[in-house]
Formats: C-alpha cells, structure tokens, sequence
C-alpha cells in the first residue's frame, strides 16, 4: 500500500521521539448550506488515501515504537443518510492500514495521551486556525500537568520540509495518475479546438473542456479554466470567460484536469475560426521556438534559472527581430526589457497541488533538476491592446504550456499529444467535423 509506505518513509525521517500531526480538510461553505465540492488536503491525501473530512493522522516513533493512528468520524445512520457514507472508526484500521483507529471527536484526549512523553511534535501551524488551537490547547494540558507525571513534548517542528521533498520527486504510483491527468487534459484542449468558432461565447469552450474532463473520470478541473480570446488573453488570470469569441482572435486557453489528486496543467493558442494571421502566426511560432529552446534544459543537473534564461534570450532576440524591442540582445537582456511582454516565470513544479511543493533553492543555490521531478514549461508573449508597438500586434496574447517529467537521462512531455506547431494546429482545426 502506498500510503502506508510513504508514512514510514517520513517517519524515518523525522527525530526520535516524535509525533507527527496532520489535518484533513473541511467543509467549506460558498453560501447558505451550499458548500464548495470537497477537496482533500493534499499533504493528507498524500499520507493516507482518506478521502473524508473532519479527520487527522498521527504518526509516532516515541519510545521507539512505530504507529500510524486515524481520527476520523464515526459511523452514524442518521447523518449518513443526510450527507453520505462515513468509512468509520471499526473500518479504518484495515482500509488505510493504520496500526488504530479512534472517534475524531475524542481527538484531544487522546492527543493528550499520545503526545505525552514524546520530544517532538511536528504539525504544520498556520494553515487552519482552529486546528492550531487544538494542538496548542493539548500542549497546554500537558505543561500543565506535571504532577500527574504528565511530560510535554519540548519542540514544535515543521513536517513540511521533510514531507514536500517527498512529495516533489513522484512515485510510479503518483507518475501513472499524472500521466492520466495529462492525457485527460490533452482530450479536453482537443475538444476545445474542435469546437472553436467566432460567434461561440468563452464559456462554452470552457463547457466543452470541462464535459470531457467530467467524462474521462476527472471530477473537477485542478484550478479554474482559462479561456480568452483577443484582448482577454493577455489578462494572465482571466477567469470570467464570458465574451462572445470574434473571428480572426487567437483563444488562449489554459486548463488542466485533476485526476484522483493529480493535475494537468496544459495552455494552448490557437486561433478561434482555425487560421493564423500572420502576425499571430509570428508571436506564436516565437513563443514555440523558445519553449523548444528552453526544453532542452529540462534534465537532471540543469536548473529552471538556467532553462529560464534561454527562453528569454530566444524571445528577446525574436522580438528584436520584429521590431517590437530595439537595440541589441545584451542591452536588452541588461534592463529586462522582455518583462513588458513575458512578465511571468517559465514553469513550476506539479503534482497534487497545481502549484506544487517543493523548494526551488538549496543550500542558496537553484535547485538542479532531478529525475521523477515534474513541472510545467510555459513560455509567453502578451502585447496589450495600448502597447507602444505597430498597431499590427496589438492584443495578441500567446502561451503554451505543457507538463514535463524529468528522467534519469532526460526528460519526458507527458502532454505531448496535443497539436502545438501552427501548421499542425491549422490542419487539426479544419480538420474537425464541428
Ligand atoms: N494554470 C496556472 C499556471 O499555469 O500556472
Ligand atoms: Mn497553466
Ligand atoms: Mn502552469
């Protein structure tokens, strides 16, 4: 069972003497007795596969005992006809392999119990306020009560180091779930091409990414939808989604699948009635060669910084050559004059979280890539409707993006399916029955 490997590998990890603390997530209320869909906390989706609310993981190597303990909410007819099935205390400890479990409501007593005499605790602090409290206030128990023979653990730790550098290098397990999530996105952007026409409103492409996201078994995209056209897609967080989509735009979509904890994280441009203009033609084959350029930076011993900084010489040099930048590549490079046009970075790590953990820096230096890593590469050029450039190129908004697995000797597009040389594009969109 993988979860109840990964448990062990962190509490190898951690000092002697320890308990390990995480939380589940909770419901969340949008409005009036409605929540928001129910999404784990990854860190404990990671840990355990428990898919429920309400719920907290103990690990613990005190006294040299090894032991994973569930808290979680018990059986009850009554509220699992109102809100659904509970796995439930007696079925725990064989469906998660945990060593026991226990009613969640008894979490601080127990707490109390299992914290008792151990050094060191580690719980990430800061990320729920309540939860906080509850840590604190057991704690507070245990200082206070000496003369019950009670100790207190002396040290507060952070798991999260130790827990996210696990979380940053994916298991065969966790690499055929981002394969799918890819795969699962790749079909949804396809969709999307298919069904692109002037005249269609954004959200009707997001509709149709979302239908095939729905259909392939991902129950929900892994942060919300992108889809702009024209001006729009040079917003870079453009989530309304709500213009009529005109002809000779470009459609810059970028959505990405979760699938069973995973994301996909894919953009693509293309244009809405299946034909280029020339100047939308140019961007796009620059923001192509530079991600081309910069892939080949995507290996073990390499770092983003240095993948970064090819990508921004290929588009400083492609912009020079357009006339939008003048001078030369030093001069330019030298004051960041790209940044009007590539004002973001070129890609980030991913995995459960679409932004996922993991540190960029070691030891003060970047970070070498390092296989079984995965991150985007997502190079682009946005020319605002007011930039002081020849009208010609005015609102022209390209990036694309795609999800690269390093490997032992290279690295891997898990989204490489997807059409993404204009040409290719064209002929996949004419090519479409819609
Ligand atoms: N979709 C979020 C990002 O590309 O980083
Ligand atoms: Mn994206
Ligand atoms: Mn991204």
């Amino acid at each position: 069972m993988v979860y109840q490997q990964r448990r062990l590998t962190l509490l190898n990890q951690v000092k002697p003497d320890s308990v390990v603390l995480f939380a589940a997530n909770q419901i969340v209320y949008r409005n009036n007795d409605a929540n928001f869909p129910f999404r784990q906390h990854s860190d404990f989706w990671y840990l355990s596969g428990f898919q429920e609310p309400d719920a907290w993981l103990l690990l613990s190597n005190k006294h040299g005992k090894q032991e994973s303990v569930m808290f979680c909410l018990p059986n009850d007819k009554l509220a699992e006809i109102w809100h659904g099935r509970r796995l439930g205390v007696d079925n725990a400890v064989a469906e998660l392999a945990v060593d026991a479990a226990h009613d969640v409501a008894n979490l601080q007593e127990k707490l109390v119990d299992y914290l008792d005499g151990a050094e060191h605790v580690y719980f990430s602090l800061g990320e729920n306020k309540a939860n906080d409290e509850c840590v604190m206030s057991v704690l507070e128990v245990l200082r206070s009560a000496p003369k019950q023979s009670k100790l207190a653990p002396t040290s507060l730790c952070d798991p999260r180091p130790l827990l996210h550098e696990m979380r940053l290098i994916k298991d065969e397990h966790e690499l055929s779930l981002m394969r799918k999530a890819a795969q699962i996105s790749v079909q949804g952007h396809q969709r999307a091409m298919r069904f692109s026409r002037p005249g269609i409103y954004e959200y009707q492409l997001e509709a149709e990414i979302h239908h095939e996201f729905l259909m392939s078994g991902a129950r929900s995209p892994a942060y919300g939808s992108i889809v702009g056209a024209g001006d729009n897609a040079c917003i870079l967080h453009y989530t309304e989604n709500s213009d009529i989509i005109q002809d000779n735009a470009l459609v810059l979509i970028d959505a990405g699948a979760e699938y069973q904890g995973y994301a996909g994280d894919i953009t693509r441009t293309f244009p809405a009635n299946g034909q280029f203009t020339p100047e939308q033609k140019q961007i796009y084959q620059l923001v192509l060669d530079a991600q081309l350029a910069a892939l080949e930076w995507y290996r073990p011993g390499f770092t983003l910084q240095q993948a970064s900084d090819k990508a921004i010489e290929v588009i400083t040099d492609g912009l020079i050559e357009l006339g939008i930048l003048s001078g030369t590549r030093e001069e330019n490079i030298q004051v960041n004059a790209h940044r009007e046009y590539y004002m973001h970075g070129l890609g980030h790590y991913l995995g459960m979280d679409v932004h996922d953990v993991g540190d960029y820096k070691k030891d003060g230096q970047d970070r070498a890539f390092a296989a079984g890593m995965v991150l985007t590469i997502e190079p682009g050029i946005y020319i605002a409707p007011d930039a002081d450039v020849d009208p010609k190129w005015h609102g022209i908004g390209v990036r694309i993006e795609d999800n690269v697995l390093i490997t032992s000797d290279g690295y891997e597009v898990l989204t490489a399916e997807l059409v993404k040389e204009p040409d290719a594009i064209e002929q996949f969109m004419q090519g479409s029955t819609q």
